[in-house]
């Protein structure tokens, strides 16, 4: 396999995982968990989204959030938006970057942020002046790229199209984002094949969603393709509230895992990182799909039983 020697990841739990929480967690213990996030090595964190509070209420305390974490340097913390407002509320909030969100399928764009695709696309031109304005990195993730709730297939033109719009418009970092876990490995090599040629210098996400246990092949499948920024959430929490039979995105200290398994860098401590999403079970009030916690690393060793003990051979 041709793999790269490290990779980057952005934690999307506090976004992505809390917004589709059925309680508000309080504010303090979203605060709490950025902070040991960021204490265990994530070099990104998506903290939250500026979005209507109508439209996702437990993210409603945003701007509480953000000024209430501990900022360590060197770490980049990003925040979700749909439009101008967001962006406005977003930097006056203080965030390093800001994250575009948009579908490359219409039902699911008016779905989740009541715009049509073309709509979207003029209203992401503005927050991109604005966040240039303030001289703030910006990542566009593109929702639904890989298939649809509503409509299936996404064919690939659509998403070029997409994509294309949001090049010309500036768009340096563009994440395509399997929002129901619909891609497979195949298709996300034959989507990075067509797409990463025809737009150099971009810098490519992989949003992935493990709805159908495909997360983790699909970001072997793009680090074949070179890509070596990954997104993923604590404990496998996360979910679109707007897309029907959405669920949690590829859990972070699951993906840490495989990837130092194989050598790959990631900067993160996997200890501390399997420490937070104990923290985050016990706030969210139930287990959460993340292995690791459960199984422990591949490395751990059992006693051996007694019954075998004296007649195990030697090795040689
Ligand atoms: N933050 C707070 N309020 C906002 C806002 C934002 N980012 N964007 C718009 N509003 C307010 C407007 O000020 C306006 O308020 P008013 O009625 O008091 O004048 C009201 O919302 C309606 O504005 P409009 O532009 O018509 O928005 P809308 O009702 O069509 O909603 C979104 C559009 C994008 C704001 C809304 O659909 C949304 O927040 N979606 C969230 C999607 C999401 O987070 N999905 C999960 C992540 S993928
Ligand atoms: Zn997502």
């Amino acid at each position: 396999m041709r793999l790269p020697e490290r990779v980057t990841m952005c934690e999307v739990g506090t976004r992505d995982g809390f917004q589709i929480e059925p309680d508000f967690i309080p504010t303090e213990q979203k605060v709490e968990v950025v902070n040991l996030l960021s204490a265990a090595g994530l070099p990104r964190i998506e903290v939250t989204s500026f979005v209507h509070p109508k439209a996702v209420p437990q993210l409603r305390d945003a701007e509480e959030v953000m000024a209430r974490i501990t900022r360590r340097r060197g770490i980049r913390y990003a925040a979700l938006v749909p439009n101008e407002k967001g962006a406005v509320r977003a930097i006056e909030a203080g965030v390093d970057a800001i994250h575009t969100v948009l579908s490359a399928s219409e039902s699911h764009n008016l779905a989740n942020v009541n715009m049509t695709i073309a709509e979207s696309l003029d209203r992401l031109g503005a927050v991109m002046r604005v966040a240039a304005a303030a001289k703030l990195h910006v990542g566009c993730g593109v929702s639904t790229s890989f298939g649809c709730p509503f409509e299936g297939d996404v064919p690939l033109a659509r998403l070029e199209r997409v994509v294309g719009r949001l090049v010309e418009m500036g768009a340096r970092a563009v994440g395509l984002a399997d929002t129901t876990g619909m891609a497979n490995p195949r298709q996300v090599g034959r989507v990075l094949e067509h797409l990463i040629p025809r737009f150099p210098g971009v810098e490519w996400t992989l949003h992935t969603h493990d709805t159908r246990a495909m997360a983790i092949p699909n970001i072997l499948a793009a680090m074949e393709h070179g890509v070596t920024n990954f997104d993923a959430s604590i404990g496998g929490l996360g979910g679109c509230p707007f897309a029907p039979g959405a669920s949690g995105n590829v859990c972070t200290e699951d993906l840490v895992h495989c990837l130092h398994a194989m050598g790959v860098q990631t900067g993160i401590d996997l200890d501390r990182l399997v420490g937070v999403s104990r923290r985050v079970q016990e706030i969210v009030g139930r287990a959460l799909p993340g292995q690791i916690v459960k199984a422990g690393p591949s490395t751990r060793k059992y006693p051996v039983p007694d019954t075998v003990a004296g007649r195990i051979p030697r090795a040689g």
